[in-house]
């Protein structure tokens, strides 16, 4: 794209923008992900980078085709909201002295990259739908499943936290989040109101007056 020029004038030229913007992007993504198995030192984290590495290749791959499809030459368009996320996530991972929260860092990290993703191609699907290029919406759709499942993957690692095992871990002295919240919960529905145990107390007393 031109700075003096505004090279996108047709729903087209923004599908063939958005395209080799994920391509770069993918690229990019591919080159990142061997620095973030490094750093996990989590068995399940570090497997599903591994998992999500070679997903990402074979993305990549099914992009080539669309550009096939489309008979355009496969390159990427310098994409500043892929390079700002990955450059964040490892600008984090070089501040983090610390096992545990190196792994939460690098979920975190992980999936702001998958969600910038899933926006992406999710336009891309729609796009595509418009310009009448049905060949190569299924494509743009098998990555997006990727994308969603390691998501979702992350997700449950992330969540792993709200365990027992997480619960031992909060050396601050603190309650995790989720059992304050009930506890306090508890608290604001007892509040100005005796228990039914209490009532029934009372009640009895007042019989035996
Ligand atoms: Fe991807
Ligand atoms: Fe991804």
């Amino acid at each position: 794209m031109g700075f003096f020029s505004k090279d996108i004038k047709t729903m087209n030229d923004l599908f063939m923008h958005g395209l080799q913007d994920l391509y770069y992007a993918e690229n990019q993504i591919a080159k990142s992900l061997p620095d973030m198995i490094e750093k996990a030192t989590d068995p399940q984290l570090r497997a599903g980078f591994q998992k999500h590495l070679k997903e990402t290749e074979g993305q990549i791959h099914r992009l080539d085709r669309v550009f096939e499809l489309l008979d355009a030459d496969a390159k990427g368009e310098k994409c500043p909201a892929i390079d700002g996320i990955l450059k964040e996530g490892s600008d984090l991972a070089g501040e983090i002295d610390d096992e545990d929260v190196m792994n939460i860092g690098l979920i975190a990290a992980a999936q702001a990259v998958e969600h910038y993703e899933i926006t992406r191609y999710g336009a891309l699907i729609a796009w595509a739908s418009e310009l009448g290029r049905n060949d190569c919406v299924p494509l743009f759709k098998a990555n997006l499943a990727e994308e969603k499942a390691t998501d979702q993957t992350l997700t449950a690692l992330a969540e792993r936290r709200v365990n027992p095992e997480g619960e031992k871990k909060s050396a601050n002295g603190k309650k995790p989040v989720k059992r304050a919240k009930s506890t306090a919960r508890r608290k604001h529905k007892s509040q100005g109101r005796p228990t039914k145990a209490k009532r029934n107390g009372a009640k009895k007393a007042r019989r035996r007056a």
